[in-house]
C-alpha cells in the first residue's frame, strides 16, 4: 500500500493532513476510485474525465496539468507492487485559515493505492434494503460529502444487506456507493444520467454492453415497485463492477439471470486480457 499528499509519496499510515485542509474541515473536494486489473489502471480517462467535470462543478482548479495525474497514479500502481489494486484519489480547495468561501490557494491532490476486495458472491447476487434517497440534489458531482451515502451503507450492512437502494419521491435513483439496473421482459432500465445519480463509469460500460449485445436499454424512472417486479436486477460500480440482486427488502427475485449473466461475462472480459 502507498500514498501521496500534496507533492510526494508517503507510508499510508503518515499523518500528513493540516489541520485546516479544507478536504476534512468542510468535505470541500472530488474524488475517484479506479480498479486496477493485472497493474493495469482499468478505464483511467473516463474517471479522469469525470474528476475533471466535478472540479469544472464545483471551480476546483487542478495544481498541475492532467498528464500528471496519470503519472503519479502509474508510479503509485509501479510502487505498490499491485496486480490487484484500488486507485483512491482527491482533490480539495487546499489549506487556509477557516473560512466558508473559497480562499485563494492551491488545491491539493492525494492518492492512495490498497489492495482491492475481492468479488465474492457474485454467483448467489447481494440482499438489498430500500433507504429514503436523503442526500443533495447535485448526485452527479464526485463529492467528499459521503455522510447520506455512509449512513444508508451502515444500515443496510448492520442489518446483513450488501447495498441500499435510495429511494426519492418513490423513484430509485441508486445505490450508495453504485448504480441500479432492473430487467424487465428482455429490457434493461437504469436511471437516467440526471443531476440526481452519480454517472457511473461501470454504468456507462454496462450499457455500452447492452447496445452491443442488442438488449434493448431504456433510460427512465422506475419505481421501487418496479425493482420489486423486475425479473433480475443488479447494481454496478468499480469496486462490485456488475453484481446481481438475489432479495430486494422481503422480496426475493428469480434466480434465473439470463441478462444478468450474460453481461457479467462481457464484462469480466473487459479487463482479461489486460
Ligand atoms: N462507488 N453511485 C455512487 C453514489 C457511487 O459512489 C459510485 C461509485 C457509483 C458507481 O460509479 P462507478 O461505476 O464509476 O464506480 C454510483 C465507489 C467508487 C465504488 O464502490 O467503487
Amino acid at each position: 500500500e502507498i500514498a501521496f499528499y500534496e507533492n510526494k509519496f508517503v507510508d499510508i499510515n503518515e499523518k500528513v493532513v493540516p489541520i485546516q485542509e479544507r478536504g476534512h474541515q468542510f468535505g470541500d473536494g472530488i474524488y475517484e476510485v479506479v480498479r486496477v486489473y493485472n497493474g493495469q489502471p482499468f478505464l483511467l480517462e473516463e474517471h479522469l474525465e469525470r474528476f475533471q467535470k466535478s472540479a469544472d462543478a464545483i471551480e476546483l482548479v487542478l495544481p498541475f496539468p492532467k498528464e500528471k495525474i496519470t503519472a503519479i497514479i502509474d508510479e503509485g500502481i509501479t510502487r505498490s507492487e499491485m496486480k490487484e489494486a484500488d486507485v483512491y484519489f482527491q482533490l480539495t480547495r487546499g489549506i487556509a485559515p477557516r473560512q466558508h468561501n473559497y480562499p485563494e490557494c492551491p488545491a491539493v491532490f492525494s492518492m492512495t493505492v490498497r489492495k482491492a476486495r475481492p468479488i465474492s458472491n457474485r454467483e448467489k447476487g447481494i440482499s438489498v434494503i430500500t433507504l429514503e434517497d436523503e442526500r443533495w440534489l447535485n448526485c452527479y458531482i464526485k463529492s467528499l460529502n459521503l455522510l447520506p451515502n455512509i449512513i444508508a451503507k451502515q444500515k443496510a450492512l448492520k442489518n446483513g444487506h450488501g447495498e441500499a437502494i435510495l429511494v426519492r419521491e418513490g423513484i430509485v435513483t441508486e445505490g450508495s456507493s453504485s448504480n441500479v439496473f432492473a430487467v424487465k421482459d428482455g429490457k434493461l432500465y437504469t436511471h437516467p444520467a440526471t443531476k440526481r445519480i452519480l454517472h457511473g463509469i461501470t454504468r456507462a460500460k454496462v450499457m455500452q454492453l447492452a447496445k452491443e449485445l442488442r438488449i434493448p436499454l431504456v433510460e427512465k424512472e422506475f419505481t421501487t415497485d418496479f425493482l420489486k417486479n423486475a425479473d433480475e436486477a443488479f447494481i454496478t460500480s468499480t469496486s462490485a463492477e456488475v453484481m446481481p440482486i438475489h432479495t430486494i427488502d422481503d422480496t426475493v427475485l428469480p434466480v434465473d439471470r439470463p441478462i444478468s449473466s450474460m453481461l457479467v461475462e462481457e464484462f469480466v472480459k473487459l479487463y482479461h486480457h489486460h
